[in-house]
Protein backbone atom coordinates (compact mmCIF):
# COMPACT_ATOMS: atom_id res chain seq x y z
CA UNK A 1 0.00 0.00 0.00
CA UNK A 2 1.33 3.38 -0.63
CA UNK A 3 0.89 5.99 2.00
CA UNK A 4 1.38 10.01 2.23
CA UNK A 5 4.50 10.07 4.68
CA UNK A 6 5.75 13.31 5.66
CA UNK A 7 9.23 13.83 5.27
CA UNK A 8 10.20 17.55 6.42
CA UNK A 9 8.48 20.03 8.61
CA UNK A 10 8.99 23.78 9.45
CA UNK A 11 7.33 26.60 10.35
CA UNK A 12 7.72 30.71 10.07
CA UNK A 13 6.26 33.30 12.74
CA UNK A 14 6.84 37.44 12.87
CA UNK A 15 9.69 38.60 15.36
CA UNK A 16 7.12 40.97 16.57
CA UNK A 17 5.96 39.98 19.88
CA UNK A 18 2.62 40.83 21.23
CA UNK A 19 2.92 40.04 25.51
CA UNK A 20 0.06 40.23 27.89
CA UNK A 21 1.59 43.18 29.33
CA UNK A 22 1.49 44.63 25.89
CA UNK A 23 -2.29 44.11 25.83
CA UNK A 24 -3.06 45.78 29.40
CA UNK A 25 -2.09 48.90 28.04
CA UNK A 26 -4.19 48.40 25.17
CA UNK A 27 -7.42 46.96 27.13
CA UNK A 28 -9.11 46.60 30.08
CA UNK A 29 -7.07 42.78 30.58
CA UNK A 30 -4.83 41.51 32.54
CA UNK A 31 -1.72 39.10 32.80
CA UNK A 32 -3.30 36.34 35.60
CA UNK A 33 -7.12 36.68 33.35
CA UNK A 34 -5.42 36.06 30.10
CA UNK A 35 -3.52 33.37 31.85
CA UNK A 36 -5.84 31.41 33.84
CA UNK A 37 -8.66 31.62 31.23
CA UNK A 38 -6.50 30.87 28.03
CA UNK A 39 -2.58 29.83 28.90
CA UNK A 40 -1.00 32.38 26.80
CA UNK A 41 1.50 34.73 27.94
CA UNK A 42 2.40 35.81 24.04
CA UNK A 43 2.01 35.95 20.29
CA UNK A 44 3.40 36.71 17.14
CA UNK A 45 1.90 39.74 15.00
CA UNK A 46 2.57 40.31 11.85
CA UNK A 47 5.03 43.74 11.23
CA UNK A 48 4.82 45.82 8.12
CA UNK A 49 7.31 43.00 6.50
CA UNK A 50 5.43 40.10 6.94
CA UNK A 51 2.00 38.93 5.35
CA UNK A 52 0.18 35.57 5.06
CA UNK A 53 2.38 34.58 2.19
CA UNK A 54 5.83 35.60 3.38
CA UNK A 55 4.99 33.27 6.35
CA UNK A 56 4.16 30.70 4.50
CA UNK A 57 6.84 30.71 2.47
CA UNK A 58 9.24 30.82 4.54
CA UNK A 59 8.16 27.74 6.06
CA UNK A 60 7.82 25.65 3.24
CA UNK A 61 11.58 26.94 2.05
CA UNK A 62 12.28 25.38 6.03
CA UNK A 63 9.97 22.28 5.51
CA UNK A 64 12.04 21.56 2.14
CA UNK A 65 15.42 21.94 2.97
CA UNK A 66 14.35 19.64 5.87
CA UNK A 67 12.97 16.88 3.65
CA UNK A 68 16.46 17.39 1.05
CA UNK A 69 13.42 18.10 -1.71
CA UNK A 70 13.57 20.95 -4.25
CA UNK A 71 11.08 22.89 -5.42
CA UNK A 72 10.66 21.51 -8.93
CA UNK A 73 10.20 18.39 -7.34
CA UNK A 74 6.65 19.45 -5.66
CA UNK A 75 3.61 18.75 -7.58
CA UNK A 76 0.63 20.10 -5.35
CA UNK A 77 1.12 22.80 -2.73
CA UNK A 78 -2.01 23.34 -0.92
CA UNK A 79 -2.24 26.16 1.78
CA UNK A 80 -5.09 25.83 4.88
CA UNK A 81 -5.80 29.70 5.19
CA UNK A 82 -8.64 31.75 5.45
CA UNK A 83 -6.37 34.98 5.70
CA UNK A 84 -4.57 34.94 1.97
CA UNK A 85 -3.33 38.79 0.85
CA UNK A 86 -6.33 38.40 -1.65
CA UNK A 87 -9.73 37.39 -1.79
CA UNK A 88 -8.11 35.50 -5.17
CA UNK A 89 -5.47 34.74 -6.78
CA UNK A 90 -5.32 32.47 -3.97
CA UNK A 91 -2.21 32.00 -1.15
CA UNK A 92 -0.86 28.75 -2.86
CA UNK A 93 -0.46 30.15 -6.19
CA UNK A 94 1.69 32.97 -4.72
CA UNK A 95 3.41 30.53 -2.76
CA UNK A 96 4.00 28.29 -5.97
CA UNK A 97 5.45 31.65 -7.52
CA UNK A 98 7.92 32.94 -4.87
CA UNK A 99 9.20 29.00 -4.45
CA UNK A 100 9.60 28.43 -7.90
CA UNK A 101 7.74 25.18 -7.88
CA UNK A 102 7.22 25.38 -11.51
CA UNK A 103 5.57 21.75 -11.80
CA UNK A 104 3.36 22.52 -8.60
CA UNK A 105 -0.62 22.82 -9.50
CA UNK A 106 -1.81 25.04 -6.31
CA UNK A 107 -5.33 25.34 -4.09
CA UNK A 108 -6.31 27.09 -0.79
CA UNK A 109 -8.41 25.35 1.40
CA UNK A 110 -10.51 27.39 3.79
CA UNK A 111 -11.31 25.87 7.03
CA UNK A 112 -10.30 28.18 9.29
CA UNK A 113 -8.67 26.95 12.64
CA UNK A 114 -8.72 23.05 10.85
CA UNK A 115 -7.08 24.30 7.53
CA UNK A 116 -3.80 21.91 8.60
CA UNK A 117 -6.24 18.84 8.89
CA UNK A 118 -8.61 19.03 6.03
CA UNK A 119 -5.53 20.23 3.86
CA UNK A 120 -3.36 17.16 4.66
CA UNK A 121 -6.62 15.11 4.20
CA UNK A 122 -7.21 16.61 1.04
CA UNK A 123 -3.76 15.74 -0.80
CA UNK A 124 -2.71 12.31 1.08
CA UNK A 125 -5.55 10.44 -1.59
CA UNK A 126 -2.96 12.09 -4.76
CA UNK A 127 0.13 10.79 -2.79
CA UNK A 128 -1.37 7.29 -1.88
CA UNK A 129 -3.01 6.63 -5.91
CA UNK A 130 0.07 7.68 -7.05
CA UNK A 131 -1.32 10.87 -8.97
CA UNK A 132 1.34 12.74 -7.89
CA UNK A 133 4.99 11.77 -5.70
CA UNK A 134 5.57 15.00 -3.89
CA UNK A 135 3.23 17.42 -1.94
CA UNK A 136 3.99 20.52 0.28
CA UNK A 137 1.11 21.21 2.67
CA UNK A 138 0.99 24.93 4.56
CA UNK A 139 -1.13 26.04 7.47
CA UNK A 140 -0.71 29.96 7.73
CA UNK A 141 -2.98 32.50 9.37
CA UNK A 142 -2.75 36.34 10.30
CA UNK A 143 -5.66 37.20 11.85
CA UNK A 144 -4.24 40.25 13.55
CA UNK A 145 -4.99 42.46 10.65
CA UNK A 146 -9.32 41.25 11.42
CA UNK A 147 -8.84 41.26 14.65
CA UNK A 148 -10.29 44.42 16.80
CA UNK A 149 -7.56 45.39 19.35
CA UNK A 150 -9.90 47.27 21.51
CA UNK A 151 -12.13 44.34 22.11
CA UNK A 152 -10.69 42.24 24.89
CA UNK A 153 -12.65 38.92 24.51
CA UNK A 154 -10.78 38.24 21.18
CA UNK A 155 -7.55 40.52 20.82
CA UNK A 156 -5.81 38.35 23.63
CA UNK A 157 -6.44 35.05 21.95
CA UNK A 158 -5.08 35.20 18.28
CA UNK A 159 -1.30 35.65 16.62
CA UNK A 160 0.26 34.81 13.45
CA UNK A 161 1.94 32.22 11.97
CA UNK A 162 2.80 29.33 9.42
CA UNK A 163 3.85 25.85 9.29
CA UNK A 164 4.19 23.17 6.75
CA UNK A 165 5.05 19.56 5.73
CA UNK A 166 6.66 17.98 2.89
CA UNK A 167 4.66 14.46 1.85
CA UNK A 168 6.09 11.95 -0.30
CA UNK A 169 4.13 9.12 -1.08
CA UNK A 170 6.35 5.79 -0.65
CA UNK A 171 5.91 2.16 -1.24
CA UNK A 172 5.67 -0.71 1.43
CA UNK A 173 5.73 1.32 4.73
CA UNK A 174 3.43 1.13 7.80
CA UNK A 175 4.50 4.99 8.28
CA UNK A 176 2.20 8.29 6.56
CA UNK A 177 -1.23 8.89 6.97
CA UNK A 178 -3.05 6.44 8.73
CA UNK A 179 -6.42 8.00 8.66
CA UNK A 180 -8.80 11.17 8.84
CA UNK A 181 -12.01 12.15 10.07
CA UNK A 182 -13.36 15.70 9.01
CA UNK A 183 -17.06 16.98 10.12
CA UNK A 184 -18.24 20.12 9.62
CA UNK A 185 -21.84 21.97 11.09
CA UNK A 186 -22.95 25.40 9.47
CA UNK A 187 -26.02 26.08 11.88
CA UNK A 188 -22.81 27.07 13.82
CA UNK A 189 -21.31 30.19 11.26
CA UNK A 190 -22.61 32.66 13.25
CA UNK A 191 -20.59 31.85 16.56
CA UNK A 192 -17.39 32.78 14.54
CA UNK A 193 -17.39 35.00 11.49
CA UNK A 194 -15.66 38.02 9.50
CA UNK A 195 -18.77 39.44 7.69
CA UNK A 196 -16.74 42.00 5.79
CA UNK A 197 -14.68 42.07 2.63
CA UNK A 198 -16.74 39.30 0.92
CA UNK A 199 -18.85 39.16 -1.94
CA UNK A 200 -22.18 39.40 0.60
CA UNK A 201 -20.52 42.74 1.49
CA UNK A 202 -18.09 43.87 -0.75
CA UNK A 203 -15.44 47.04 0.29
CA UNK A 204 -15.86 49.41 -2.24
CA UNK A 205 -19.80 49.44 -1.21
CA UNK A 206 -18.70 50.60 2.51
CA UNK A 207 -19.13 49.14 5.41
CA UNK A 208 -22.91 48.57 5.58
CA UNK A 209 -24.35 50.12 9.01
CA UNK A 210 -24.24 47.93 12.65
CA UNK A 211 -21.75 45.46 10.57
CA UNK A 212 -18.73 44.50 12.54
CA UNK A 213 -15.74 45.20 10.33
CA UNK A 214 -13.68 42.89 12.42
CA UNK A 215 -13.36 38.78 13.69
CA UNK A 216 -16.20 38.56 15.49
CA UNK A 217 -16.24 35.48 18.27
CA UNK A 218 -18.75 33.81 20.43
CA UNK A 219 -16.32 32.52 22.92
CA UNK A 220 -18.56 30.41 25.06
CA UNK A 221 -20.15 28.75 22.70
CA UNK A 222 -17.02 27.94 20.37
CA UNK A 223 -15.47 26.95 24.18
CA UNK A 224 -18.38 24.19 24.34
CA UNK A 225 -18.13 23.10 21.03
CA UNK A 226 -14.55 22.93 21.05
CA UNK A 227 -14.55 20.48 24.04
CA UNK A 228 -17.01 18.02 22.03
CA UNK A 229 -15.50 18.38 19.02
CA UNK A 230 -12.06 17.63 20.07
CA UNK A 231 -13.07 14.77 21.43
CA UNK A 232 -15.58 13.51 19.12
CA UNK A 233 -13.17 13.49 16.03
CA UNK A 234 -10.40 11.88 17.95
CA UNK A 235 -12.56 9.25 18.88
CA UNK A 236 -13.82 8.70 15.29
CA UNK A 237 -10.65 8.62 14.17
CA UNK A 238 -9.55 5.59 16.53
CA UNK A 239 -12.57 3.72 16.13
CA UNK A 240 -12.01 3.63 12.08
CA UNK A 241 -8.50 2.46 12.70
CA UNK A 242 -9.00 -0.14 15.28
CA UNK A 243 -6.22 1.86 17.40
CA UNK A 244 -7.15 2.82 21.23
CA UNK A 245 -6.19 6.12 22.73
CA UNK A 246 -2.95 4.44 25.15
CA UNK A 247 -1.41 3.80 21.15
CA UNK A 248 -1.03 7.47 20.80
CA UNK A 249 2.51 8.81 20.96
CA UNK A 250 2.11 12.46 21.00
CA UNK A 251 -1.35 14.30 20.37
CA UNK A 252 -0.96 17.59 18.88
CA UNK A 253 -4.00 19.52 18.95
CA UNK A 254 -5.09 22.72 18.04
CA UNK A 255 -3.53 25.52 20.04
CA UNK A 256 -6.38 27.94 20.95
CA UNK A 257 -6.82 27.75 24.76
CA UNK A 258 -5.10 25.72 27.50
CA UNK A 259 -8.61 24.64 28.59
CA UNK A 260 -9.86 23.14 25.66
CA UNK A 261 -5.88 20.99 25.07
CA UNK A 262 -6.34 19.54 28.70
CA UNK A 263 -10.03 18.11 28.61
CA UNK A 264 -9.12 16.76 25.32
CA UNK A 265 -6.25 15.30 26.80
CA UNK A 266 -8.21 14.18 29.56
CA UNK A 267 -11.15 12.74 27.43
CA UNK A 268 -8.28 10.91 26.12
CA UNK A 269 -6.57 9.86 29.36
CA UNK A 270 -3.45 11.28 27.72
CA UNK A 271 -0.60 11.44 30.15
CA UNK A 272 0.49 15.29 29.79
CA UNK A 273 4.06 13.94 27.87
CA UNK A 274 1.86 12.73 25.40
CA UNK A 275 0.61 16.51 25.16
CA UNK A 276 2.43 18.81 23.02
CA UNK A 277 1.57 22.28 24.05
CA UNK A 278 3.02 25.73 22.89
CA UNK A 279 0.01 28.01 23.18
CA UNK A 280 1.86 30.23 25.34
CA UNK A 281 4.12 31.26 23.02
CA UNK A 282 1.53 31.83 19.46
CA UNK A 283 -1.83 32.53 21.13
CA UNK A 284 -4.43 31.08 18.44
CA UNK A 285 -2.41 30.94 15.16
CA UNK A 286 -5.44 29.09 13.44
CA UNK A 287 -4.55 27.39 10.39
CA UNK A 288 -0.58 27.65 11.31
CA UNK A 289 -1.59 26.16 14.96
CA UNK A 290 -0.65 22.69 14.42
CA UNK A 291 2.04 22.81 11.98
CA UNK A 292 3.75 25.11 13.93
CA UNK A 293 3.38 22.35 16.86
CA UNK A 294 4.54 19.68 14.70
CA UNK A 295 7.66 21.80 13.71
CA UNK A 296 8.64 22.75 17.27
CA UNK A 297 7.76 19.03 17.97
CA UNK A 298 10.26 17.47 15.58
CA UNK A 299 13.17 20.16 16.46
CA UNK A 300 12.55 19.36 20.00
CA UNK A 301 12.88 15.44 19.66
CA UNK A 302 9.74 14.56 20.80
CA UNK A 303 8.49 12.96 17.30
CA UNK A 304 10.59 9.83 16.15
CA UNK A 305 10.18 7.84 13.33
CA UNK A 306 7.18 5.65 13.61
CA UNK A 307 5.35 7.42 16.13
CA UNK A 308 1.83 7.76 16.35
CA UNK A 309 1.10 10.46 15.99
CA UNK A 310 -3.17 12.60 16.25
CA UNK A 311 -3.12 15.74 15.36
CA UNK A 312 -7.10 17.50 16.13
CA UNK A 313 -8.53 21.04 14.89
CA UNK A 314 -11.77 22.79 15.30
CA UNK A 315 -12.75 26.32 13.66
CA UNK A 316 -14.89 28.60 12.25
CA UNK A 317 -17.35 26.77 9.96
CA UNK A 318 -17.91 24.86 12.17
CA UNK A 319 -15.34 22.64 10.80
CA UNK A 320 -13.54 19.97 12.99
CA UNK A 321 -11.54 16.76 11.94
CA UNK A 322 -8.37 14.65 13.45
CA UNK A 323 -5.32 12.96 11.11
CA UNK A 324 -3.93 9.88 12.84
CA UNK A 325 -0.51 10.19 11.34
CA UNK A 326 2.44 7.22 11.33
CA UNK A 327 5.69 9.57 11.76
N1 LIG B 1 -9.58 40.18 30.24
C1 LIG B 1 -10.35 40.31 31.34
N2 LIG B 1 -11.64 39.94 31.37
C2 LIG B 1 -12.17 39.46 30.23
C3 LIG B 1 -11.44 39.32 29.05
C4 LIG B 1 -10.09 39.72 29.08
N3 LIG B 1 -9.28 39.61 28.01
N4 LIG B 1 -12.23 38.81 28.11
C5 LIG B 1 -13.43 38.62 28.65
N5 LIG B 1 -13.40 39.03 29.95
C6 LIG B 1 -14.48 39.00 30.92
C7 LIG B 1 -15.85 38.98 30.28
O1 LIG B 1 -16.25 40.27 29.94
C8 LIG B 1 -16.68 38.35 31.39
O2 LIG B 1 -16.99 39.36 32.30
P1 LIG B 1 -18.47 39.45 32.93
O3 LIG B 1 -18.66 38.15 33.66
O4 LIG B 1 -18.37 40.64 33.82
O5 LIG B 1 -19.38 39.62 31.76
C9 LIG B 1 -15.73 37.39 32.07
O6 LIG B 1 -14.40 37.79 31.69
C10 LIG B 1 -15.92 35.95 31.68
O7 LIG B 1 -16.03 35.89 30.27
P2 LIG B 1 -16.28 34.53 29.56
O8 LIG B 1 -16.44 34.78 28.09
O9 LIG B 1 -17.33 33.74 30.28
O10 LIG B 1 -14.87 33.82 29.82
P3 LIG B 1 -14.47 32.37 29.47
O11 LIG B 1 -13.97 31.70 30.69
O12 LIG B 1 -15.52 31.67 28.64
O13 LIG B 1 -13.21 32.59 28.52
C11 LIG B 1 -12.58 32.62 26.19
C12 LIG B 1 -13.35 33.33 27.32
C13 LIG B 1 -11.13 32.53 26.61
C14 LIG B 1 -12.73 33.45 24.94
C15 LIG B 1 -13.16 31.21 25.99
O14 LIG B 1 -14.55 31.29 25.86
C16 LIG B 1 -12.59 30.51 24.79
O15 LIG B 1 -11.43 30.16 24.76
N6 LIG B 1 -13.43 30.23 23.79
C17 LIG B 1 -12.99 29.46 22.60
C18 LIG B 1 -12.22 30.32 21.65
C19 LIG B 1 -11.62 29.46 20.55
O16 LIG B 1 -11.11 28.41 20.82
N7 LIG B 1 -11.67 29.90 19.30
C20 LIG B 1 -11.11 29.07 18.25
C21 LIG B 1 -11.76 29.16 17.01
S1 LIG B 1 -11.33 30.64 16.23
C22 LIG B 1 -11.23 30.35 14.53
O17 LIG B 1 -11.57 29.36 13.99
C23 LIG B 1 -10.74 31.49 13.71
Amino acid sequence: MTRAVIHGVGHAVPDKVLSNADLEKMVDTNDEWIKQRTGIAERRVCGPDDSCTSLAVTAAQRALAAAGTSAEEVEMIVVGTVTGDFPFPSCSCLVQDHLGATNAGAFDVGAACAGFIYSVASVAPMLETGKIRTALVIGVDVLSKYVDYSDRSTCVLFGDGAGAVVLKAEEATDRGVIDTVLLSDGSGAKHIKMEYGGTANPPHQGLPEGMNPFLFMAGAEVYRFAVGAMGDACERVLERTGLRASDIDLFVPHQANLRIIESAAKRLDLADDKVFINVQNYGNTSGGSIPIALSEASAQGRLKKGDLVMTVGFGAGLVWGANLIRW
